[in-house]
């Protein structure tokens, strides 16, 4: 390893192609940096230049959401799919928290900005090897389907501004996880599909705290702003996020999660 800062280590992480070597890095990086941050010698943050994209393996191919195959998730077909769809979007994820890393460094932020993206990069690293695991349990493995073509459009549009980064990836589609999540866990409960329950009931677990610091850091730039959070959120979505956020909500979830009802259903479908 020879990244001196955590921007540099973000930097490796954004340029390793490959799923499984990505998420190892990815891990390493953040034990590296959780132990010198307990041994009171942080890793110092730095500047970087992301790339506008992140490297992606050769495999799986990536489509137009239109042209992406449906299946019925109630097949084992159906299943692998789905798995597959959520493995996507946990490599993703992996990018996006070193993203926020690597892309805002020049914005002066607390430690414990870097702190919750680190930890939440590392967790989506295990969520991406979960879904791996269980796609090859089931004779499959991710590369093997095509996948969403779309999913780094809200980075892309974003790359300039952090409180819309932060509005429009946790805020808005990692709280969406929080609403799909458990019809996912049901749909493997009545397949007897035991590992891919364990591994969903653990992202699930987990995705919250991401959503957490969401809005934690939201409101905090906010707040050195003097804004008005739920003006600024709502402003931000129709900016940055194409479409109307789609109900039903989790609002338990959500609410524990630190983001309130007056935040999403304004611009829920029907009331558009
Ligand atoms: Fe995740
Ligand atoms: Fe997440």
């Amino acid at each position: 390893m020879t990244a001196q800062t955590l921007t540099q280590m973000a930097v490796e992480v954004l340029t390793t192609a490959d799923g499984r070597a990505k998420t190892a890095l990815s891990r390493a990086h953040a034990a590296r940096w959780r132990d010198a941050r307990a041994a009171g010698t942080p890793i110092p943050v730095g500047e970087a230049a992301p790339p506008l994209h992140p490297a992606r393996p050769a495999a799986p191919e990536l489509l137009d959401p239109r042209d992406v195959p449906r299946r019925r998730p109630g097949s084992p077909q159906g299943r692998i799919a789905l798995l597959h769809a959520v493995a996507h979007i946990e490599l993703n994820a992996v990018d996006l928290h070193w993203d926020i890393i690597a892309r805002f460094g020049h914005v002066p932020m607390p430690m414990g900005f870097y702190d919750d993206w680190v930890k939440s990069a590392d967790e989506e690293s295990k969520h991406f090897n979960l879904m791996c695991d269980c796609l090859e349990e089931l004779g499959s493995h991710y590369g093997a389907l095509p996948a969403h073509a779309g999913m780094w459009r809200a980075a892309e549009d974003t790359r300039d501004d952090l409180l819309g980064r932060l509005a429009v990836v946790p805020m808005v589609l990692e709280a969406r996880g929080l609403d799909v999540t458990p019809g996912m866990i049901e749909i493997f409960q009545k397949a007897n599909a035991q590992s891919a329950v364990d591994a969903l009931k653990i992202i699930y677990a987990e995705e919250v705290h991401h959503v957490a610091y969401g809005s934690k850091w939201f409101h905090f730039l906010c707040g050195r702003d003097n804004t008005d959070p739920v003006v600024v959120f709502h402003d931000l979505v129709r900016t940055y996020f194409h479409g109307a956020l789609k109900p039903p909500f989790n609002e338990e979830k959500r609410a524990e999660a630190g983001i309130p009802p007056d935040f999403y259903w304004p611009l829920a479908d029907q009331l558009r």
